[in-house]
């Protein structure tokens, strides 16, 4: 791989570390956990690893004596910034804690560990990819890990390289799995464990004891240097109205964070639309009423954020897409066998209840086809397929035609779309990323070396100097709930979606009503490597304001 002299400079960074994880380590053992909700259900699936004790680790435990262990890694799901980091850090934590031990990286996500497809990781390769953004060298994958023939060949293949412990590095669906499988290890009495890391740049997974989940800084601060671009060409150029939409799945994370380091005139939060159960009529409405009201001042421009799963927030969406998943799933073939999309919608229509099909066939052709797509393996609505910001240039530009024929505007309304998420996803990792990430993967392997199994690795204590981050292991179980997926009830990971009373949420709302009117963008600029730390290593403002 050639390199930019960005990354050749960026191959020598060396990540600050929490002190804990600096020499020996001694785990303190905290009290039982129960799952976020459905405990008898989550407890009654996961009877082996149901209830562990939270873990924190503290400095100064004697030299730690461990064995030369075989552990496998795998990148799941998609991409966020810092992977590599993760898989620098598990190495560098199994080999300095024997240096016999060996790293596996199983290729293109689960299916490497069902198909066996995997290479060995060694100092050589793993340098190479210190501090990249990516998941290239060993590839990434979305396969559901969900039946026991599947959980038999993992282990087969895991046996067979003598693996003690597997580390999946993924979102909550990813890491469902790992607990998953780990409970399944534990029940065949196979002594191979499984550790999950959190990441996913949606920042959907977290809760108390997950602050963060990595890659959602670095993506959200690519997304605000692209967002404040835009706009100051829009306050350069004063003719175009740009509809922004943001990669998140259903949480508005991204787009709060996003609006919160740029000061767009127009932020839709997502789980607010659902609170005040807003129709996608009222949606458009309160973006027109602002493009109105600033041509008023003569400003025909301006910015619109959108979270890419808005549409799954709206009441009737909402039940739409509830109906929609459970239907698709029991005409799967049928639908399949249909040659034009307009065939396909008829079907559609007639097989929903009589509000749904309304609002069904209401849609714009090209959404309703959107919104037919296949769900992904693990049952979840494409959202990135949908093209809402489109959707809504079309909407209010009809809303200020019939405005400007009641002569209730007299401005222009020019909009342009755009849709940010793969741009973010393998940028080079930002400071507190790379740390952040190393950081998870030296705690992981602590993990593996300590035997645990069922534990997510956690970093906590994030707004601080990196050197007062606290490490330790969450059972997976604890963040867990009873949710549909596919027409049944799963045991799955709970998706944190934005707090409408969390001090994020409210600093958009003090400061929306100004943002909206007196054109006062933010334009964050580029990533900083290099600098002092004011300027390079800060996190999300989204941490700071929850964590003060
Ligand atoms: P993860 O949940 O796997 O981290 O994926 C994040 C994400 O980027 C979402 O924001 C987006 O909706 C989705 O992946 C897109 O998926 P794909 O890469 O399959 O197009």
């Amino acid at each position: 791989m050639i390199k930019s002299t960005l990354q050749m400079a960026r191959e020598s960074y060396v990540p600050k570390m929490p002190e804990s994880l600096n020499g020996g380590v001694s785990i303190v053992v905290g009290d039982k956990t129960q799952s976020v909700d459905d405990q008898a259900d989550i407890s009654g699936m996961f009877p082996n690893t149901y209830g562990m004790p939270i873990l924190t680790f503290e400095a100064g435990g004697g030299p730690n004596n461990y064995p030369a262990v075989n552990v496998g890694v795998i990148l799941s799901g998609g991409q966020a910034p810092g992977g590599h980091n993760v898989i620098s850090g598990l190495f560098d934590g199994l080999t300095s804690q024997n240096s016999q031990s060996c790293l596996f990286g199983f290729l293109g996500g689960p299916i490497g560990l069902m198909d066996n497809q995997y290479i060995e990781l060694n100092k050589e390769l793993v340098d190479h990819y210190r501090n990249t953004g990516g998941f290239d060298m060993i590839g990434s994958g979305r396969t559901k890990l969900e039946e026991t023939g599947q959980f038999d060949k993992v282990l087969e293949n895991c046996k067979r390289l003598n693996i003690k412990a597997l580390v999946i590095i993924g979102g909550d669906d990813s890491n469902t799995n790992a607990a998953v499988l780990a409970e399944y290890f534990q029940q065949k009495k196979s002594g191979v464990q499984v550790i999950g890391v959190p990441k996913t740049i949606d920042g959907d997974l977290k809760n108390g004891m997950i602050e963060a989940s990595f890659g959602f800084d670095t993506a959200c601060k690519v997304y605000s240097e692209l967002i404040g671009n835009i706009q100051r060409d829009a306050y350069s150029a004063k003719k175009y109205w740009h509809f922004i939409k943001l990669m998140g799945r259903s949480a508005s994370h991204i787009a709060l964070e996003c609006a919160l380091q740029t000061q767009p005139n127009v932020t839709i939060i997502s789980e607010e639309v659902e609170q005040k159960k807003m129709t996608l009529q009222e949606v458009v409405d309160m973006i027109a009423d602002v493009v109105v009201k600033r041509a008023a001042d003569g400003n025909n421009f301006g910015s619109v954020l959108i979270p890419e799963g808005l549409v799954e927030f709206i009441p009737e969406m909402k039940s739409l897409i509830a109906e929609l998943n459970d239907m698709l799933a029991k005409h799967e073939d049928e639908v399949k066998l249909f040659e034009s999309n307009r065939e396909r919608r008829e079907f559609v229509a007639q097989n929903l209840s009589a509000s749904a099909s309304s609002v069904f066939v209401s849609l714009p052709s090209s959404i309703a086809n959107q919104l037919m797509l296949d769900r992904d393996p693990h049952g979840n609505v494409q959202v990135s397929l949908i093209e809402t910001e489109k959707l809504l240039i079309d909407m209010v530009k009809a809303q200020v035609k019939a405005l400007k024929k009641q002569e209730e505007f007299k401005g222009k309304f020019n909009g342009q779309a755009h849709f940010f998420g793969y741009e973010g996803r393998c940028a080079s990792p930002s400071n507190f990323d790379a740390d952040y990430c190393y950081a998870l993967g030296i705690t992981a392997a602590v993990l593996v070396a300590e035997g645990k199994t069922g534990y997510m690795a956690s970093v906590r204590n994030l707004i601080a100097p990196s050197q007062e981050w606290i490490a330790g292991g969450v059972p997976v179980t604890m963040m867990m709930n009873m949710e549909r997926r596919h027409g049944e009830m799963k045991p799955v990971i709970q998706k944190a979606l934005v707090d409408l009373k969390g001090k994020p949420f409210a600093d958009l709302v003090e400061h929306r009503e100004e943002w909206a009117f007196s054109t006062s963008y933010i334009y964050p600029g580029p990533i900083q490597y290099f600098g002092p730390p004011s300027v390079c290593d800060q996190t999300t403002i989204t941490l700071q304001l929850e964590q003060k």
